[in-house]
Order: structure tokens, then C-alpha cells, then sequence
């Protein structure tokens, strides 16, 4: 038993978000901002390095028991990859190392789980793939978040773009960031609940559902314009939809005074588009930038205090790296 090391991207939501909650499609990407995990096996029992979370600890390998609750998705992992798929429980070391900032929506956690679980099972010279990965690393997601929608986590597998929605499920889509353009992810660095966004949101759109329900409409709309926007390479167009989709977003409720600075300075400095991606409130802003205006809108963003990071679209999922 050797070396294994695995990795998977992260996500983002183009177009969509809190829509999808009441059966909308949302449009995601993967991102090139990707998640390693390294494992080495060793006699010292199972233990799981973050140096992005500052954490360094245990699972213990007869109870599966963690040593730090943020080890409790991994751990719940190992208990489906033993108890579903017969693999067995081996000792040893994991380091995980995450280009993703944590708590923005960008899949931190989903990406995690697929990239050691690919990682644990090539150490068994076994590695799963396709669906056997996205059910495995759904358990761990399903720890992490209750009762998501597995969109991250499949993304993450697959790689490239999904439309997505409660009731058709998933469907694969090419996603390519238009030529002489770039996709700008924006960190607002402020923390939220996912879950009290979308409660908020929800009571808004049940209490005014007869006008809400056009805005819902409206976003639904926008999947089908970017998709032939992102087919032709229409920088332009998907600009126009970002900024539409995100005064619908604005609409709802999930919107917030830190996004819309951001959105507005991306704007102002030549973004073609600017909205934020995930829930809300905080997390991140997505913007669509001529290359040429990028260094100004970096420059006005990270003056401001944002973090911000240029990401490919609709790159690889998960994949076995050289140890
Ligand atoms: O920020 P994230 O990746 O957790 O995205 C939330 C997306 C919502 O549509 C707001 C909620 C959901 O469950 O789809």
C-alpha cells in the first residue's frame, strides 16, 4: 500500500441559487480551485491534518469516533466506505490542502470528502468512481449540511457544469469562460447560515407568492439564455444576465450592503456582470471581466478589504494525482 493522492474542484453557482429551493434550475460550474488529499498509510492509527483550518487530529479507527467535530463528515465516510462498499479501515495519515476559502459556498467541504475519499480507496488499490464516489461522498455532505441538495458533491465528481433542479436532477452542460474573459470569485469574508438565508428568503417569496412567484419565473427564464450565452461565447449577454439575475437575487431578500459594494465596484471598474453565487447575505460575488480591466478591478476589490481570486470555469472533476 502506497501513497495516494487525490484531488477535486470546487464549485460555483452561476445562476439560480435560493430559485432552486422552490424547484427552479440553477445553473453550477466547477472551479479551478481545487482540494488535494494526500494519504500515507501508518501504523499510528487514523490521523487528519488541515493546515487551511488550522486543525490536526484523529479519527479513531475501531469506533470511527472523530477527535474534532470537523472530522465528523470524514468519519461518517469511512463508516459507508466500511459498512456499504466492504472496505476496510487502514491507519493512516491524511494532509488536506485547499485552494478554497472556507464557508463562501464554493464547496469547500463537498470537495474535501471526494477528494479523500477517491484518495482512501486508491490507497485499497480500489479507487471508486462516477456514482460509487458521488453516493460515498454525499454521506459526508449529508454530515456537513443535513439535507443537501448533492450538487456540490457531484459537481466535484464530474467536473464541467450541471443544470440542476429538485425535480429533473441533473443534467451535464459544457461551461467554458468566454475567450479574451475572466471569471473574478469575490470573497466578502463575511460569514452566514445558508439556513437562515434561505428561511428568510422563503418567507418573503410564501408571503408575497402571487408577485414572487414572476420573479421565480423570471430566474428560471435565465438558465436557457445562458446556456446558448456560454454555447456561443457571448460575454456580453451573460454579463447582462449576471447583473438580471442578480436584481432578482436583490428581489428575494439574499442580498446584503457587503455584496452589493462588491458587485457595484466590480461593476464600476468594467465588469460586464456581477452577482453574488451561493446564499447570500456574505459568502462570495462572481463578476465577468474583460481581460484587459481585470488588474483594475482586482485592484479597486482587494483596496476594499475583498479577497479575490480568477478562476477557470468547467474544469476537470475528480482525479488521482502523482504522488
Ligand atoms: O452557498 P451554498 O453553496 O450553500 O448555496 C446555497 C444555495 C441555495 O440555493 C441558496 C440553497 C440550496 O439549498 O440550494
Amino acid at each position: 500500500m502506497g501513497v495516494a493522492v487525490a484531488s477535486a474542484p470546487g464549485k460555483v453557482i452561476l445562476f439560480g441559487e435560493h430559485f432552486v429551493v422552490k424547484g427552479k434550475r440553477s445553473l453550477v460550474a466547477a472551479i479551478g480551485l481545487r482540494v488535494r488529499a494526500h494519504l500515507r498509510p501508518s501504523g499510528q492509527g487514523i490521523r487528519v491534518r488541515s493546515p487551511a483550518l488550522g486543525m490536526d487530529s484523529w479519527i479513531d479507527p475501531a469506533s470511527l469516533e472523530p477527535g474534532d467535530p470537523r472530522l465528523a463528515p470524514l468519519a461518517r465516510l469511512l463508516r459507508f466506505l466500511r459498512d456499504e462498499y466492504g472496505y476496510s479501515i487502514v491507519g493512516h495519515e491524511a494532509v488536506i490542502e485547499s485552494m478554497l476559502p472556507v464557508g463562501a459556498g464554493l464547496g469547500s467541504s463537498a470537495s474535501t470528502a471526494v477528494a479523500y475519499a477517491l484518495a482512501y480507496t486508491a490507497l485499497h488499490g480500489d479507487p471508486l468512481e462516477g456514482e460509487r464516489l458521488i453516493r460515498a461522498s454525499y454521506e459526508a455532505e449529508r454530515e456537513a449540511h443535513g439535507n443537501p441538495s448533492g450538487v456540490d458533491n457531484t459537481i466535484a465528481v464530474v467536473g464541467g457544469g450541471l443544470v440542476y433542479s429538485r425535480t429533473g436532477g441533473f443534467r451535464r452542460v459544457v461551461i467554458r469562460v468566454p475567450r479574451g474573459h475572466s471569471f473574478l470569485i469575490i470573497d466578502t469574508g463575511v460569514p452566514r447560515r445558508t439556513r437562515d438565508v434561505v428561511e428568510r428568503v422563503l418567507a418573503r417569496a410564501e408571503a408575497t407568492w402571487p408577485a414572487a412567484r414572476h420573479v421565480y419565473e423570471a430566474a428560471d427564464a435565465i438558465i436557457d439564455l445562458a446556456l446558448e450565452a456560454f454555447e456561443r461565447g457571448d460575454a456580453g449577454l451573460l454579463g447582462e444576465l449576471m447583473d438580471l439575475n442578480q436584481g432578482l437575487l436583490s428581489a428575494v431578500g439574499a442580498s446584503s450592503l457587503v455584496i452589493e459594494e462588491a458587485v457595484h465596484t466590480a461593476r464600476r471598474h468594467g465588469a460586464l456582470g456581477a452577482k453574488l453565487t451561493g446564499a447570500g447575505w456574505g459568502g462570495a460575488v462572481i463578476a465577468l471581466v474583460p481581460k484587459e480591466r481585470v488588474p483594475g478591478v482586482v485592484g479597486a476589490l482587494e483596496e476594499r478589504g475583498y479577497r479575490v481570486y480568477r478562476v477557470d470555469l468547467g474544469v476537470e472533476g475528480a482525479r488521482l494525482e502523482e504522488a
